[in-house]
């Protein structure tokens, strides 16, 4: 071949080729069904990212991607199409904010007390030389990190203590309560408690281990009495009006009478929301449809924002909490300081570090595998449905495990989801159609276990034949899963801590934000997913890729799954909960003495 005809050849291969590459590019660009096609294939025919298909294909395209993400002050970012995948730099925010915590800590104690006074512009309470030396000798870490104490009692502050006295008195004859305390001369022992007829038994089991949290320090502390709920969830929903004066005259360094707190207008929920937030909306009717989301794709860039319902008032909607009780029961009055397993921020209860779900390790650990001998490639849930009553007469349809159980099963209709094959380096654009049929059965292993409860009989066998049930799992089984998902049930999960300690990528949803909330970091140690869980698909296909892995992060999957168990073994070891206890108890005998001056540490440093 040469001369012309060799120039013939040459025009006609081209010819082929760039027919080829138009119809290929048609294909993508028309036809979002036909990628939704792909999806099983793996995207075949889309370039992959570069970086986790190092040896195929070109290099990187040089795109400087410089459009920002919108992180709204509700703890949500709003993704811009012309960004990156909000993923890589939720990870790389989150990566840095930690390091710079860790960074920042105090490392002696005076560093430490000049933190406290700068954070809070108080002196730290009496006894904190002795807190400080607990957390020296158990090298308990992040020191200053303990801004939910701060936030649980500030608003009691502006009540005076012979209030709060008196109506921590009150409290401990209210029915379903026990009283933790001690005297000068006695051991923290159950002082009182106020069951319901025939419940003692059932409802002093919390008791225990609280109780033996707190007798690791019990010479430390100061007297004090404190009223415990002993049921799952929080029942102190807050008047806003109350707790603002209250927090107002705290801020003057004032008190507000018992009698003096404005008089309660009682809508429900809605009540502990300020005016002019979204959270306080008239017209919130839990039997009509939620107000309609955006449009954009969101995720959570601070997760304790974005558990509020106040900023988010579809939680309203979306949790069996709420559900449970529609509109929602009358606010307190006043300020009542009672102490709950969690709390949410519509509550005002004190939270405590809660032992229940804690354990030292997944045990045995050799029947804990590591990351990469994990089998499973499936997102996992498996659990009862609890969370709320399940009959013709409660909103149940809604509720979060319900949600959880739709979303993961359903195959009718597509879902939309960003590409998980943009690189750092390019914009992720507008998100994709996927057949949930060609995704969902890929992605997610999500069935109830054992059978249904808290339904009618009726609705038992509805739930029975819409849902997938299956037997429970054992430890080990659940351990062979790289991808677990969390959501709450009747209250906290209480096994958060299994989930993190396992090696797993846990993906977590909540409303309650735990003692630790200021002592870890999501996207560092777990991913935190919105409560609608519109944003589950679109994290699990980032990281473990499409049905057939095609996509998938896994080296910062596995970064994080690893990262969270590092973070349980040193952050929340036994002894980091009762560092967070004991801080609470100085901080909480002061509040309730006559004398908060008398009980603050004013010693040199
Ligand atoms: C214990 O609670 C009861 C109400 O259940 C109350 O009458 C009593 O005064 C409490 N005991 C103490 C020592 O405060
Ligand atoms: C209040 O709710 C209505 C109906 O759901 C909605 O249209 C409106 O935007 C909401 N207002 C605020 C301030 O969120």
């Amino acid at each position: 071949m040469r001369g012309p005809r060799k120039e013939r050849w040459l025009r006609f291969i081209l010819a082929i080729v760039a027919v080829f590459l138009v119809v290929w590019y048609l294909r993508n660009l028309l036809s979002l069904e036909n990628f939704a096609d792909t999806v099983e294939e793996g995207f075949e025919g889309l370039p992959l990212a570069p970086g986790h298909e190092p040896e195929s294909g070109s290099p990187p395209p040089r795109v400087e991607v410089t459009a920002e993400h919108k992180f709204m002050d509700d703890g949500l970012l709003e993704v811009n199409p012309e960004g990156i995948h909000p993923i890589y730099e939720l990870i790389r925010r989150s990566e840095d904010a930690w390091r710079a915590k860790l960074g920042r800590a105090s490392t002696t104690f005076p560093q430490a007390v000049a933190e406290y006074r700068r954070r809070y512009r108080r002196h730290p309470p009496k006894g904190f030389d002795l807190w400080w030396d607990y957390v020296r000798e158990h090298a308990v870490q992040l020191p200053d990190e303990y801004d939910q104490i701060h936030a649980d009692l500030e608003p009691f502050w502006g009540v005076e203590p012979k209030d709060l006295l008196s109506i921590r008195t009150e409290l401990e004859a209210k029915v379903d309560s026990y009283t933790v305390g001690k005297t000068a001369s006695s051991r923290v022992d159950v002082v009182n408690t106020s069951f319901e007829l025939g419940k003692y038994d059932q409802l002093i089991k919390g008791s225990e281990k609280i109780l033996d949290l707190l007798r690791d320090v019990e010479e430390h502390l100061p007297p004090f009495r404190a009223v415990f709920s002993p049921h799952d969830g929080p029942n102190r929903l807050s008047d806003y009006f109350v707790e603002d004066a209250a927090r107002q005259a705290a801020a003057k360094g004032k008190y507000i009478g018992r009698k003096d707190f404005p008089k309660i207008d009682p809508t429900g929920w809605t009540s502990a929301c300020a005016p002019g937030s979204p959270g306080r909306n008239k017209s919130i009717n839990l039997d009509k449809s939620p107000p309609p989301k955006t449009t954009k794709k969101t995720f959570i860039h601070d997760h304790n924002l974005a558990m509020n319902p106040c900023l988010h008032p579809r939680h309203f909607w979306h949790h069996g909490h709420f559900l449970s009780y529609g509109r929602g029961p009358t606010p307190q009055k006043e300020m009542i300081p009672e102490f709950s397993y969690c709390s949410s921020h519509v509550h005002h209860n004190i939270r405590i570090p809660t032992p229940y779900g804690w354990m030292e390790d997944v045990l045995p650990r050799s029947d804990d595998p590591e990351w990469d001998d994990k089998v499973d490639e499936r997102a996992m849930w498996r659990g009862s449905n609890t969370g709320i009553g399940h009959s013709s007469r409660t909103r149940w349809q809604n509720s979060h495990r319900i949600t959880l159980l739709r979303i993961a099963n359903e195959l009718k209709g597509t879902i939309s989801i960003l590409s998980p094959f943009k690189s750092a380096k390019e914009p992720v654009g507008e998100p994709i159609e996927v057949r949930k049929a060609r995704l969902n059965p890929g992605i997610m292993d999500v069935a109830f276990a054992g059978d249904p409860i808290m339904c009618d009989p009726e609705t038992c066998r509805h739930l029975q034949k819409i849902f997938p049930w299956r037997r429970r799992q054992t430890l080990q089984e659940a351990g062979d899963y790289k991808y677990v998902i969390d959501v709450d049930g009747n209250g906290w999960s209480g096994r958060f801590k299994r989930l993190i300690t396992s090696n797993s990528l846990v993906f977590k949803a909540t409303i309650y934000p735990e003692w630790y909330i200021d002592r870890i970091a999501p996207w560092v140690h777990y991913v935190p997913v919105q409560l609608d869980l519109s944003d589950l698909h679109d994290a699990l296909v980032f990281f473990r890729g499409d049905a057939s892995g095609a996509g998938a992060h896994e080296d910062l999957a596995r970064k994080i799954a690893v990262a969270g168990r590092t973070w349980s073994k040193t952050f929340w070891r036994r002894e980091d909960m009762v560092a967070y206890f004991f801080r609470l108890m100085l901080e909480y005998a002061r509040l309730m003495s006559e004398d908060r001056e008398a009980m603050s540490y004013k010693g040199r440093v």
